[in-house]
């Protein structure tokens, strides 16, 4: 192999279409998934790719320093793309405290232990951290998250993403580690694991279940389909300037309330039901406490620099996702038993 590139957090839901597209469009790159497979890691989503040559299957802990150190040393990797994190708002609100291990703690490892590996001879070398929009914190009815937009986060979710990114910049500045970061809007796609909004709502409507809508449902997000994010990082990764950031977002901007509406229209189509009877399951519930309002990214930047642009309508692809959710329904079965249900229960009774 001409080269080897680290993806951490590759079984999970983003993680997986990064190393799907980077096994097949880089064949003479080595790929190694390196993932604790948390409840959210999932090594089904990969399932397709377990022989490629060019791909590995790495189980360990971003924060333990022992093991980092030695699969640098193993492998010496010449870039890392760096997923792993705990990634869910609600159970940032419940376990704070996994969010600053494995978001701040993991991700100062894994910057220490490959400037301990690269040991300053950065040529070629690169650690791209992906983030969230989630770090600029809420917005009002207009304007928009830019580069330049000052850190503001209130979950302790977007706090840890946050502080993460600031330990990225400081290792740059500090040690000369050559870095990138892109901070993206939500996603949405196959392979989301359902404690996520869409595919949330999507298992309760087949399962002729509630829609917990939290508090008014007027809460904004910007939406980006997951493959259109996992090309911006291939592109970011492989052409984005050192030390820059890049924000990624689909221009695409809905009310919780109205995406719950359109999600329920398609899927009645998609099941052959009447008009109007999902939308029947809607239950407004507790809001979320600390709720951001409303978040949407300028994406202007990597347009402009990088040639980057959504490749799907949301329409299509949120009627791609409920085709690939019906199409997978033990894939969903499967991620839904267990402790699911116990999560399920306490967060949603
Ligand atoms: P996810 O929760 O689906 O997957 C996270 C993965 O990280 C899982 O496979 C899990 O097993 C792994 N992981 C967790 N802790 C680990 C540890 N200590 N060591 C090794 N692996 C560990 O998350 P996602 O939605 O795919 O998000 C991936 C990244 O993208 C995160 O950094 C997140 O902050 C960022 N992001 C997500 C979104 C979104 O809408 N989902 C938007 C912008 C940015
Ligand atoms: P989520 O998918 O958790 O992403 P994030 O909080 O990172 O934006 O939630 C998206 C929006 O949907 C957010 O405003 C919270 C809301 N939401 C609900 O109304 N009901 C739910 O059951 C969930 C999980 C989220």
């Amino acid at each position: 192999m001409e080269r080897t590139i680290f993806v951490t957090g590759g079984a999970g839901f983003i993680g997986s279409h990064v190393i799907r597209r980077f096994v097949e469009s880089y064949p003479e790159c080595q790929v190694v998934n390196i993932d604790a497979l948390t409840y959210a890691g999932n090594l089904e989503n990969l399932k397709d790719l377990e022989n490629a040559p060019n791909y590995t299957f790495v189980r360990a802990d971003i924060v333990n320093e022992d093991e980092m150190l030695s699969l640098f040393e193993k492998y010496r990797p010449d870039g890392v793309i760096h997923l792993a994190a705990e990634s869910h708002v609600d159970r940032s609100i419940t376990f704070p405290l996994d969010f600053v291990r494995t978001n701040v703690l993991g991700t100062v490892n894994l910057l220490n232990v490959a400037r301990k590996t690269w040991n300053e001879d950065f040529e070629g070398k690169r650690f791209h951290h992906v983030s969230t929009d989630e770090v600029y914190g809420s917005l009002g009815k207009t304007g928009f998250f830019t580069e330049e937009t000052k850190y503001d986060p209130h979950s302790p979710y977007s706090a840890s993403k946050a502080a993460s990114d600031h330990f990225v910049r400081a290792y740059a500045d500090t040690y000369g580690l050559p870095v990138v970061l892109t901070n993206c809007s939500n996603n949405y796609g196959p392979n989301h694991f359902p404690e996520k909004l869409i595919p949330l709502m999507i298992h309760n409507i087949i399962h002729e279940k509630p829609l917990p809508v939290y508090g008014d449902g007027n809460y904004t997000r910007d939406w980006l389909y997951v493959v259109d994010h996992a090309r911006a990082i291939d592109l970011v990764f492989h052409k984005g300037k050192d030390r820059e950031c890049y924000n990624i977002g689909g221009f695409n901007e809905w009310k919780n309330i109205d995406l719950v509406r359109l999600l329920c229209k398609q899927m009645d189509e998609k099941l052959k039901k009447e008009p109007g009877t999902s939308e029947k399951l809607i239950a407004f519930v507790k809001d979320r406490p600390g709720h951001d309002l409303r978040y949407a990214i300028d994406a202007s930047k990597i347009n402009k620099e990088l040639g980057w642009n959504p490749s799907v309508t949301f329409e299509e692809g949120l009627s791609k996702t409920i085709d690939w959710y019906l199409e997978n329904k033990e894939w969903l079965e499967n991620v839904t038993s267990g402790a699911y249900q116990e999560y399920y229960k306490e967060q949603y009774s």
